[in-house]
């Protein structure tokens, strides 16, 4: 029942605080977490060596989920070993279809039991349902759908060449969209006849271990993925490993240039995706009310805990003041809170030490003088949040426009002419994304033809499609992950070869 209105009163809903949604909790009852996991190496789970274990724990009220093995370099050696069996004996040499049937296999079971999937993953992480509901799971779903296609078709992918795997690839891969990451590393190396050691971020090893049942369920050959749950130091032991061909790793950049240096003068291969502090760009042209839900998308979606995130907003000068009021007014509807109630628009912040680094980031926007905007709302008492943010009056030289936050914090930069909006966007050690809202088609490509970045969108934000690469420029790494592209990677490609 909504609330009596007087007559004569101006009836449009007051913004924020006229009314509030009723919690739409999604049931936890779909997902059974166990009290402790194993390592998963040669198709089984089984104790670590190591004999330690770690917790992980639901970021949105700090309890904790399981225990789960933390691999040392023993178990590192062990689960590349079952690799390395598994692809000399059957795998690599398995034509391309059948290794596809396996890869539809796993497709559509992350289809039927996606609830649960999105319900741990939430838990797991602190994302809102909606998030892991509408955009992970189904997008991890369609690169295991999409890479099945490609795995019966190499020759015609690279024509005049033959396409051979390349061993067994080490995959290190970061807590912000867990599964997703997983099916990013996982649908592109088995579709190329690899084998893989996966290591999940140790806040969110969850759905990797649940994507490792449906790895058994699917009876893919034992040893052709085995996953190693660990911090840091198993990471690293996966990257020394001697056993190990290709390392494909998403994370920080701090940690891809420890890689980068670990590996060189082996004769691994390397793919690095590292951070990023996209200009999401927005001219007088553009229609507003669109770029306000893209810029909101940009830098709130995921609690901003996104690499390719539309942190720096450039707004042309002329319309800055009609973006900053309706984005502040936006900012007031959005909802923060459980992760798992349907409405949530901003979960948890991941981890503790993400909010800290959040904390002291925004702390030095203030003191370098740029002001903070945040809309009132209540967060609960217990977990890791944080308001979504915005700074006004920010100049290029402060940390908050050069430093990558990972968090729902936006820092907004003005310009007048195109040339001013490009060198502002292009001035930044990273190069991931970037966004360009404009009516013109001809300034998009303009922009697209001239900005840094690997990937760029135009009049819209944040959109994947397995189909399309991804990957960046500078410090922010190299290789592509998604479409063909995403292929090469994983191949040593011999020119001349090849059937066509
Ligand atoms: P991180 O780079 O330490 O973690 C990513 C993965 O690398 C995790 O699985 C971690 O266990 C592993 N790892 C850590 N040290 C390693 C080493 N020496 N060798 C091999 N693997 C190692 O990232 P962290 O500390 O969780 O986040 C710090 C910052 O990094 C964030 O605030 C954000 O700015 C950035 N980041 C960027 C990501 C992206 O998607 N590009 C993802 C995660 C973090
Ligand atoms: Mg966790």
């Amino acid at each position: 029942m909504g609330k009596d209105i007087e007559p004569g009163k101006d009836r449009r809903p007051q913004r924020a605080t006229a009314w509030e949604y009723a919690p739409a909790p999604e049931s936890k009852d779909i997902v059974s977490i166990q009290d402790r996991y194993g390592l998963f190496i040669g198709g089984k789970f089984v104790e670590p060596l190591s004999g330690r274990y770690f917790d992980t724990i639901d970021p949105s009220n700090e309890e904790k989920l399981a225990e789960v093995a933390d691999a040392g370099p023993e178990d590192v050696d062990l689960a590349v070993t079952a690799a390395r069996s598994a692809w000399d004996s059957d795998w690599a040499g398995l034509p391309g279809k059948d290794r596809a049937k396996f890869l539809y296999r796993i497709a559509r079971a992350l289809q039927e039991r996606s609830r649960e999937f999105a319900v741990l993953e939430s838990m797991d992480g602190g994302k809102p349902i909606k998030e892991s509901r509408d955009v992970d799971v189904p997008l991890a779903a369609a690169h295991f759908f999409y890479y099945a296609g490609w795995a019966d078709k190499l020759d015609y992918a690279f024509p005049h060449r033959s396409a051979r795997p390349l061993g067994v690839a080490g995959q290190i891969i970061p807590w912000n969209f867990p599964l997703l990451m997983a099916a990013w590393k996982l649908a592109p190396a088995l579709a190329t006849g690899n084998t893989a050691v996966l290591k999940p971020a140790e806040t969110t090893p969850l759905t990797a271990l649940l994507l490792a049942e449906v790895i058994q369920e699917v009876e893919l050959p034992p040893g052709v993925v085995n996953i190693v749950t660990g911090a840091g130091e198993t990471g690293a032991a996966v990257v020394r490993h001697p056993g190990v061909d290709k390392i494909a790793f998403t994370g920080s950049t701090e940690v891809g240039k420890l890689i980068r240096r670990a590996v060189a003068g082996t004769s691994k291969r390397l793919t690095l995706e590292l951070g990023g502090k996209a200009a999401n760009i927005v001219f007088e042209d553009a229609p507003l009310d669109q770029a306000i839900e893209g810029i909101v998308n940009g830098i709130y979606f995921n609690q901003g805990h996104v690499c390719c995130a539309g942190s720096r907003l450039l707004v042309q000068e002329s319309v800055f003041e009609p973006v900053l009021e309706k984005l502040k007014e936006r900012l007031q509807t959005l909802r923060v809170g459980d992760p798992l109630d349907k409405n949530t628009d901003l979960g948890a912040i991941n981890s503790r030490q993400q909010l800290e680094k959040i904390e002291e980031l925004v702390e030095a926007g203030v003191e370098e003088g740029a002001q903070m905007y945040q809309p009132e709302c209540l967060l609960p008492e217990r977990g890791f949040w944080f308001r979504p943010t915005l700074f006004t009056g920010v100049s290029q030289s402060h940390r908050i426009a050069r430093e990558e936050i990972f968090g729902p914090v936006l820092s907004i930069l003005t310009f007048r002419t195109p040339e001013e909006a490009l060198e502002k966007a292009n001035n930044t050690p990273y190069g991931l994304s970037a966004g360009v809202w404009t009516e013109k088609g001809s300034r998009i490509l303009w922009m697209t033809e001239r900005l840094r970045a690997g990937v760029i969108w135009a009049n819209t934000y944040n959109r994947f499609d397995p189909a399309s690469p991804f990957g960046g420029y500078k410090e922010s790494g190299f290789g592509r992950e998604g479409g063909l592209h995403g292929l090469a990677p994983y191949l040593e490609l011999v020119d001349g070869g090849g059937s066509r």
